[in-house]
Formats: C-alpha cells, sequence, structure tokens
C-alpha cells in the first residue's frame, strides 16, 4: 500500500524533484522522490534504466529470480533491459560495457565467474554506475574500493548446514544400515562458485559437529545442472548400489536428476536412500510433499529480488555502503515434509 502510495505521489508531484543518479540525464523519468518504503524513508526514482546481467538463463534458479527482479522494477516503473551472459564471461564483461555506454542509471549483476569480480567492480566504479552484485559472492574486499556497490545473497554455510541438519533429523541420522557410518555422494554445483563450496563444507560439518561418523563415497561436479545430476547419481548407484545412504545435492536441479536415477535404480528416498537439495524449486517442494525428496532448503529468490531492487534504490537516492556493510544476506529456509505446504503456491 505505502508502495503504491509513493508512485501515485511520485507521479503527481514529478519534476519538482532531485534528478537521480544516473549518468545519463535522458533516460526516461530521470527524476526521484522522497518516500517511505517498508518503513525507510529513500529517494525513490519514480523510472530510470537498469540493466542486468544473468550469468545464464538456462538455470532454474537464476530464471525464477530473473522474473522475479523484472517484475518489481517494471511494476515499479523502470525500464529493464535483461542480458544472458551463456555462461561465457569474456560476453558478459561486454554486456557490461555496453549497459554503461547505454548509459543505464543502475546495474544489477549476477556474475559468471566469482573470480572476475575484481574487474567488474573497477568498470563500474570507472563509469560510477550503482551497482548490485546478485547470486555470486565476491571475495572480502573485492568491494571495498567502490562505495556504490553491494553484493545481495544469502550465507551459504547457512544452506549446507541446513542440509546436514535435515539428515540428523530423520530416524536414524542418516546411517540407514546401521553400521555406525553415514555413507554419502556428493553432487557440487560448479565449485568455482562460493555456494558450491560452502553447502559442499557445512552440510558434512554438521554431521560430523553432531557426532555422526561420515563416510564420502563419491564427489562430483554437476554443475548445477539436472541431467549431470542424474548421470552421477545413476553411475554412483551402479558402483556403490545399497552403500550410499544419502545424496547431498547442492541444488534442486541436480537433486531431481538424482531423484529420476534413484527410482530408476530401485531405490526409495527416505526408506533405503536419502536425498537433499537446495532451492525449493517448485518440483523439489512437490517432490518434498510426496515424500521423493527428504528434504531442500528455501533459497529466497522473491526476496533476494525485493533486497536487490532495495539496495539498488538506496544507491540512487545517494546511499553509500562501507566494506562492511556491503554484504546483505537474506536468509535461507528448512523446508521438510512438515512445513513444505508454506512454501507451495496455491
Ligand atoms: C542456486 C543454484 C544456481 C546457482 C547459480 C545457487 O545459489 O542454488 O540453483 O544454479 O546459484 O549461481
Amino acid at each position: 500500500m505505502k508502495k503504491v502510495l509513493a508512485l501515485v505521489m511520485a507521479a503527481m508531484m514529478a519534476l519538482s524533484l532531485v534528478a537521480c543518479g544516473g549518468s545519463d540525464s535522458s533516460a526516461a523519468g530521470d527524476s526521484a522522490v522522497n518516500s517511505v518504503v517498508d518503513g525507510v524513508s529513500s529517494a525513490v526514482p519514480a523510472g530510470g534504466t537498469v540493466g542486468i546481467c544473468i550469468y545464464k538463463f538456462d538455470d532454474n534458479f537464476m530464471t525464477t529470480y530473473r522474473n522475479k527482479l523484472e517484475e518489481i522494477l517494471t511494476g515499479k516503473g523502470y525500464e529493464v533491459s535483461i542480458v544472458d551472459g551463456n555462461n561465457d564471461q569474456a560476453k558478459q564483461t561486454e554486456q557490461i560495457q555496453t549497459f554503461i555506454t547505454q548509459g543505464v542509471d543502475a546495474l544489477i549483476i549476477n556474475p559468471v565467474m566469482t573470480s572476475a569480480a575484481e574487474q567488474i567492480v573497477t568498470m563500474v566504479k570507472d563509469a560510477g554506475v550503482p551497482t548490485v552484485l546478485i547470486n555470486r559472492e565476491p571475495t572480502e574486499g573485492e568491494m571495498a574500493v567502490y562505495d556504490k556497490i553491494a553484493y545481495v545473497g544469502c550465507d551459504a554455510a547457512q544452506s549446507g548446514t541446513y542440509q546436514g541438519e535435515l539428515i540428523l533429523e530423520t530416524e536414524n541420522k542418516g546411517d540407514i544400515n546401521g553400521d555406525g557410518k553415514v555413507s554419502y555422494i556428493m553432487i557440487q554445483g560448479d565449485p568455482e562458485n562460493v555456494d558450491a563450496k560452502l553447502r559442499t563444507e557445512y552440510s558434512v560439518k554438521a554431521l560430523e559437529d553432531a557426532g555422526v561418523e561420515v563416510e564420502e563415497l563419491d564427489m562430483q561436479r554437476g554443475d548445477w545442472d539436472q541431467e549431470k545430476g542424474q548421470t552421477i547419481t545413476a553411475n554412483a548407484l551402479a558402483q556403490f548400489g545399497d552403500q550410499v545412504e544419502v545424496v547431498f545435492c547442492n541444488n534442486d536441479a541436480m537433486a531431481m536428476g538424482a531423484l529420476e536415477a534413484i527410482k530408476a535404480a530401485g531405490r526409495t528416498v527416505n526408506e533405503d536412500i536419502y536425498l537433499v537439495g537446495v532451492d525449493a524449486l517448485d518440483a523439489a517442494l512437490d517432490a518434498v510433499a510426496a515424500g521423493e525428496m527428504t528434504g531442500t532448503v528455501l533459497n529466497d529468490a522473491d526476496a533476494q529480488a525485493q533486497k536487490a531492487v532495495e539496495v539498488m534504490e538506496a544507491l540512487l537516492s545517494g546511499t553509500t555502503y562501507t566494506a562492511e556493510e556491503q554484504q546483505i544476506y537474506v536468509n535461507y529456509v528448512k523446508v521438510t515434509p512438515d512445513n513444505v505446504s508454506e512454501f507451495m503456491a496455491g
């Protein structure tokens, strides 16, 4: 309601107001108005242009995320342009340069390579474009040189810990065959990405911290991809058979692939094998509700998109961020059969 009011006010009061942070004043509706968003007073730009770079469109989670970003921004009257980096950093770097040349008011960037963060920060800093990095967290200190940039994401360690807890909460704490240890396979996302590293580390650490002995049968990179998740799981089940008690997947897309392989091998989730993912994609929520997945972890695309836009608007209205403030996290939520209905549409 407050936001609707703010927009109406913006339309009515138009033009006597402060110009927003963009370098190109030809951008449509390049004005701002002071208003109140979620209880925080800020200058909300009434329109303006936003360039969004996604690492690749062909990623289930980032598709939900980018659709939400687009919905929120266009709903607020921004002119939005979203480009597909095709998982190619050189291509994305060019796209960022093109947006800068076009004079966008703000950028939202989901880097292809975390290791490119430094270069990206330099580019947007030199051009003075307010920028929000999303989903792929730069290493500490890389944003510190520019006070009009921030990262919006989640604390990947938390999602790993929750995955481990999902296994600890089963009746036998993951030790289905009662041999005193939990034998697992780990299907990793792209290991260049901190989400993959920390989910891998912290899921197992949660078991160890609880005093549970673990045995890694196999660890393979599935690059966040469903088909790879299926192939890796099929191979591991063929090789290790009943020894596999837990399949940890760094995301739900790979877990959906793993589920196919589990079924094809004649195994039954929650009876003779456990399966966990991260994201809470619709398909995974259905699987949790149907008892075909032990659990997942909500990677809240909606809340992250909201937060990214909020931070972008703060930057546009002149807010600057110190190094200590540049990491902005949204919480993960554990999803089990008990609470899954809360996350399902309708
Ligand atoms: C999500 C994955 C997604 C990746 C893209 C992760 O946070 O859990 O599903 O593929 O981000 O960077």
